[in-house]
């Protein structure tokens, strides 16, 4: 990615993900990773609140090479599945599989879908690339309903600055991203903590959160038959364990 100045003086709009990182995200070992970690982890804290998406919408935002796809769709069996990414070449490797979704092109921080239309959305790793970061969180809870869940994972500073040392620079970084950082803006954006793990060694973190207040969210979830019962009777507000 080039960061030189061109020749009007301005510097270049950042490509929204690097080459080498294109080529990792694309991989078997992503695949591996997403298939072992990432999806079982959501499915996890998805099963200890004892939600169902059965049959429901959900949107994959920023959905790579739509790996995502096939594991949303085994493990969580939607009933309608979008899924978007910025990068044109992304999406036709992701609308070239073999599962039923719409996907299409579109930039996470101007949406052009309506409120209130998912029940879940998953953002894996997307929002530290974006330098305008709080308008896409602030855009995924606008298009969740009221009472719907976020899953939701980002890397830590430790990361980012690893990522910062191998590439020259990180925009997210120098937009303020941090996790507290990005937990401070879901508060603001009235998404609340049901859940939090660490993952890849603490380099990285997930959370499940739901579009409202938790006590309102689990009477909205139960009226519509998305909470079944808990298992552990774990539906207080910002639990946090280690994977
Ligand atoms: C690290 S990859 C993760 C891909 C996929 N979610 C996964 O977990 O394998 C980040 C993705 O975010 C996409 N992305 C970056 N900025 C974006 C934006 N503003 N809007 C939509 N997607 C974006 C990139 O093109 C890339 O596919």
């Amino acid at each position: 990615m080039s960061n030189t100045l061109q020749d009007n003086g301005s510097r270049p709009k950042p490509e929204p993900i690097g080459k080498i990182e294109l080529r990792l995200m694309n991989s078997r070992a992503r695949e591996w990773l997403l298939k072992y970690w990432d999806f079982p982890l959501f499915q996890h804290m998805a099963g200890r609140h004892g939600i169902s998406l059965d049959g429901r919408r959900i949107l994959d935002a920023g959905c790579g090479s739509g790996y995502s796809l096939t594991l949303i769709n085994e493990r969580f069996r939607p009933g309608e599945l979008t899924a978007f990414d910025i990068v044109p070449s992304q999406v036709e490797i992701a609308k070239s599989r073999d599962v039923p979704a719409t996907v299409f092109v579109a930039d996470i921080t101007a949406l052009e879908l309506p409120c209130d239309t998912f029940d879940a959305v998953f953002v894996s790793g997307v929002l530290h690339h974006c330098p305008g970061w709080r308008a896409g969180l602030a855009e995924v809870a606008r298009v969740l309903k009221e009472g719907g869940l976020l899953f939701i994972e980002e890397p830590g500073t430790v990361h980012l600055k690893f990522e910062r040392v191998l590439t020259g620079h990180s925009s997210s970084l120098e937009a303020g991203f941090s996790v507290p950082a990005l937990q401070r803006e879901m508060e603001r954006n009235g998404l609340s903590v049901l859940d939090s793990h660490r993952l890849y060694f603490g380099l990285f973190r997930s959370f499940l959160c739901v579009k409202g207040a938790t006590l309102q969210a689990r009477q909205y979830h139960k009226a519509r038959h998305l909470f079944r019962a808990p298992k552990s009777g774990a539906l207080a507000s910002g639990q946090e364990s280690s994977a």
